[in-house]
């Protein structure tokens, strides 16, 4: 989702902003826009589209000798992704970028149109920018940026010029932001990756706090009196561009799960670290989270009530914020996010813990706000995910809350089994990820399709539920994932002929029941796909994915990269733009 980057210093202000571009470009985003000035003339670049084509147009057009600006990618909140509403936008004295939604904007905005303000854009950050200019008549700019902010609902993140200052401004709520510290220059960034290859040093900005950043001075302000700040250093590495030789960082970063659950496991080979996924203490758990990290929530909810006998609900956070809670004490709240900076998993995690419950954080990203804020966190480390579609960091969530489920279970007494049957994943992932032949021949079945289903019970369809997100999200093939048994209560009418519907079957218990509930499809035209376990497999009527048999605690990790193997092959032959599907974002730090 929207990004920011500011810098002042004496580097070259457009390669060090659009260098930080390109590094947020994962996040998602559909135009950009630089401002850049000499403290005399500020110029404002901006282009719907990729950073490349701002890049173009900076080439081409930018005149200012600049000696800092701001630079922001924007995914369309308020108003369409057009030209006009990109940013920065500027008003008056003041041009800023913005990241984050401003709830109140069109009640402020009728107040300064009545006040004589004109609007060029249709956004709400525009808005701010003249509610600041106002109040920048009347006060200093600290005093402005204080009553501005107080004016404010919602969510933001703040890189402000004022004319005729030789500064930058930085503030926030809710929205992540934070300050790079460099020798003789300083940075704003949405994210470290923007600007870790020039300091590893930064600041998180508190809500209510402001930073002031010259070249060779950094202040920071709370309530208009100066205070000190910490300052942290990161030991990311960075956004590795490179493809490694495959078309897409989806392919790469499918492709990387083997070594990434490899790196992962081998941290809990050793049994005092297994400490960390005992959670047998608690009675009830609520895996709270979104989108893919949700449908991983819901693979563990089937594991740990069958393995740990620990009661698990999964909630979408944007629902589980303002639901009415019912906690006992003996309740674990768990926050699973990739990105670690989802706006609703974030306040999610603030509610319970302001409810005094405990909070596990499992995040990938580990200078995250969920990193930092949870009481307790398992970090993925699966690195940092290019494609917009989460793969690798999603079996990685998958594979820590089995883990959990083992864990816990063993301490109950419950379990049977080894943990080094963990250990065979990275072996059986990668035979699942070598018949590439197989996925692209089904994807060549169904890519002209106008629709499917993912059909399977328990475990099974909650990995349907991931397997048709993939599919939907980088395919645009609409795909829906139902219950194997609940079909027939509806849905089924639309199945038509020629429609594949794909059903799992991992347990041998559902196997029938299952395969019951294709067949009805199948009698109405459908055409049967199954994706199923070696041991299972006496499908030979149908066309088929089989993978490894396996125990049941690993399956669904052998399940998982068939799936998005078999989404990708789709994508692909549908002309997709497969990294960065339309209208999506990678961290969704808006409501
Ligand atoms: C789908 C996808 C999203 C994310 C969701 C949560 O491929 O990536 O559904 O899983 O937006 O994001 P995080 O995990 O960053 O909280």
């Amino acid at each position: 989702m929207c990004g920011i980057i500011g810098y002042i210093g004496s580097r070259k202000t457009t390669e060090v902003l659009l260098k930080g571009l390109y590094a947020l470009e994962y996040r998602g985003y559909d135009s950009a826009g630089v401002a850049i000035t000499d403290n005399k003339d500020l110029e404002i670049i901006r282009s719907v589209g990729r950073v490349s084509k701002l890049e173009e147009k900076i080439e081409k057009e930018k005149k200012v000798n600049s000696t800092f600006g701001i630079a922001h990618t924007r995914w369309a909140t308020n108003g369409e992704a057009n030209e006009k509403n990109a940013h920065p936008h500027k008003i008056g004295k003041v041009t800023l970028v913005h990241n984050g939604i401003i709830e109140n904007a069109d009640l402020i905005k009728e107040k300064l149109i009545n006040e004589g303000y004109k609007f060029n854009s249709d956004t709400d950050s525009e808005v701010a920018a003249a509610l600041l200019d106002k109040y920048l008549k009347e006060n200093d700019t600290l005093e402005a940026i204080d009553k501005m902010t107080k004016d404010l609902t919602g969510s933001f993140a703040f890189g402000i010029i004022i004319d005729g200052e030789n500064r930058l401004y930085a503030l926030r709520k809710d929205s992540p932001l934070l300050i790079g510290v460099g020798e003789k220059e300083n940075f704003l960034a949405s994210d470290i990756t923007a600007i870790i290859s020039y300091t590893p040093k930064y600041v998180l900005l508190d809500v209510g706090e402001v930073a002031v950043l010259e070249d060779s001075s950094l202040k920071f302000y709370k309530e208009g009196k100066e205070i000190e700040k910490e300052i942290l250093v990161s030991d990311s590495k960075g956004v590795d561009h490179s493809k490694n030789g495959y078309d897409h960082y989806m392919l790469k970063e499918i492709m990387e799960e083997p070594v990434v659950i490899k790196r992962l496991i081998e941290r809990y080979n050793e049994e005092e670290n297994r400490k960390e996924l005992d959670l047998s203490e608690y009675k009830e758990i609520d895996i709270v989270a979104c989108g893919s990290a949700m449908y991983a929530g819901l693979v563990g909810q089937n594991l740990l009530e069958e393995f740990a006998e620990i009661k698990v609900n999964v909630y979408p956070a944007s629902e589980y914020r303002y639901k009415k809670k019912i906690y006992n004490t003996k309740t674990l709240v768990i926050l699973v996010s990739q990105s670690g900076e989802t706006a609703d998993t974030i306040a999610a995690m603030r509610e319970a813990q302001k409810l005094g419950i405990d909070t596990l954080g499992i995040v990938n990203n580990p200078d995250s706000t969920i990193a930092r804020e949870t009481s307790r966190k398992i970090l993925t480390n699966a690195g940092v995910e290019i494609a917009v579609a989460t793969t690798k960091a999603y079996i990685l969530q998958v594979c820590v809350l089995a883990m959990m489920a083992f864990v816990s279970g063993e301490k109950k007494g419950l379990v049977k089994e080894d943990f080094s049957i963990f250990s065979e994943l990275p072996k059986l992932i990668k035979e699942v990820q070598d018949r590439v032949e197989e996925y692209k021949k089904i994807a060549k079945d169904i890519y002209k399709k106008e629709s499917c289903f993912f059909i399977g019970r328990g475990l099974d369809y909650a990995l349907c539920m991931e397997g048709s997100l993939k599919l939907k999200e980088v395919s645009y093939l609409h795909s829906e994932a139902y219950q194997a048994g609940e079909l027939k209560h509806g849905t089924i009418s639309l199945v038509e002929e020629g429609m594949p519907v794909l059903c799992i079957i991992t347990n041998k218990e559902l196997k029938d029941k299952s395969i019951s509930n294709l067949k009805e499809t199948e009698a109405r035209g459908a055409k049967g796909i199954v994706i199923t376990t070696k041991d299972l497999d006496d499908f030979d009527e149908y066309e088929k994915i089989v993978v490894p048999e396996s125990s049941q605690y690993i399956v669904s990790m052998l399940i998982v990269p068939a799936l998005q193997l078999l989404s990708y092959y789709v994508a692909l032959n549908r002309g997709c733009d497969i990294d960065k599907p339309r209208n999506l974002a990678k961290s969704v730090t808006v409501e």
